[in-house]
């Protein structure tokens, strides 16, 4: 289907309400409007909130796309739209909205799994990327470490036993009251905190497993500081950031290094909103030196919830024929490769 050259493509699966404009794979527009702000004062995203918010802000998202693009709606080739995973009334507003576009202008639609668009994401910005590779994608609802075998078929190596990493971050981040969303707050507190302070756990697993497990670690952050708390002694919560964010992010690199390597990947590839961290981009990178593999890794507007990273991989997608019927509904489970 090669004629789908200019998509429209919708992100509402969380907090941000994003379209963007792509022609084959090049972005001329991705426009991110967060929800951030609204949510900080709950602490995390209230999804109601999210859905009245995704149903206020989708039109004129959709609007400045087209128009920082130079396009009409009519100059649109398909539509591309996350159907999942993530909260299902977020979910509805984009899936309705682009449903309702592509049936008015009688042109396709896809619906997009949301953390294969994260994958995706690499393709915008890394033009030499092909699969095979290995993707470690870690964002607020996901930790898994994945083998792109094609545009359309994936592997899941291993993937987290609890927390995904960016919860766990968000989690560690209240204890210390710091905010939602945690991993960027962590991050620049960290830069004044001593990573070898305290020495948090950092669970391996079984020998040779690909999964992560993050709930002990974050369990151990709680229990360091109610133990300092009750022994009346002051906190220093740079070195609590900077310990959390070390423990995290070697666990992170060790596995997506070894996955790539066993996988004979010559890519070690990040995506997800954690992928931003710059701590994990340099772990990643120290422990690939030496080794006959590429790192890479989005920008960090590509790594975060945007629409960009949805239409890259309508556009494999949709030069492999797919398309989805408006019996398409939201799955807010919906797992990589179904
Ligand atoms: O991919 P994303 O925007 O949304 C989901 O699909 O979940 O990821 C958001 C998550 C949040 O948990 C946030 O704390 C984390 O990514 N995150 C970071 C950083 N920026 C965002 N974690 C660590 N360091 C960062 N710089
Ligand atoms: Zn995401």
């Amino acid at each position: 289907m090669n004629e789908i050259r200019r998509i429209l493509a919708v992100e509402s699966s969380c907090d941000e309400t994003s379209a963007a404009v792509l022609e084959g794979r090049v972005v001329r527009s991705n426009i991110i409007s967060t929800q951030i702000e609204i949510h900080k004062k709950y602490g995390g995203v209230v999804p109601e909130v999210a859905s009245r918010k995704h149903f206020e802000n989708i039109i004129p998202v959709v609007d400045a796309a087209l128009e920082k693009a130079g396009c009409t709606l009519e100059e649109i080739d398909g539509f591309a739209v996350t159907h999942g995973p993530g909260l299902v009334g977020a979910l509805l507003i984009g899936l309705t909205y682009v449903k309702s576009l592509a049936f008015a202008l009688e042109k396709p639609f896809l619906g997009v799994n949301h953390i294969e668009g994260h994958i995706a994401a690499n393709y915008i910005e890394h033009p030499e990327l092909v699969p095979p590779f290995v993707c470690l994608v870690a964002s607020g609802g996901h930790s898994h470490l994945v083998k792109v075998i094609d545009y359309d078929r994936f592997e899941i190596l291993g993937r987290t036993r609890d927390d995904a990493a960016g919860e766990a971050f968000d989690k560690v981040a209240r204890a210390l009251g710091l905010g939602y969303p945690g991993g960027p707050n962590i991050e620049k507190l960290a830069l004044e905190g001593d990573p070898k302070a305290i020495r948090f756990p950092r669970a391996a697993l079984e020998e040779g497993s690909f999964d992560f497990s993050f709930s002990g670690l974050k369990s151990a952050v709680l229990n360091y500081l109610n133990s300092m708390e009750m022994r009346g002694e002051e906190v220093n919560k740079a070195d609590v950031a900077a310990s959390f964010q070390q423990a995290v992010t070697e666990v992170l690199a060790e596995k997506l290094i070894r996955a790539a390597e066993e996988s004979g990947s010559p890519y070690a590839v990040l995506a997800g909103g954690v992928a931003s961290n710059k701590k994990l981009r340099e772990e990643v990178q120290r422990k690939g030196k030496g080794k006959d593999l590429k790192v890479l890794f989005p920008s960090p507007v590509l790594c975060t919830d945007n629409a960009a990273m949805i239409g890259c991989a309508a556009h494999y997608r949709f030069m492999k024929g797919y398309h989805s019927d408006m019996e398409l509904n939201a799955m807010p489970n919906l797992r990589i490769g179904d």
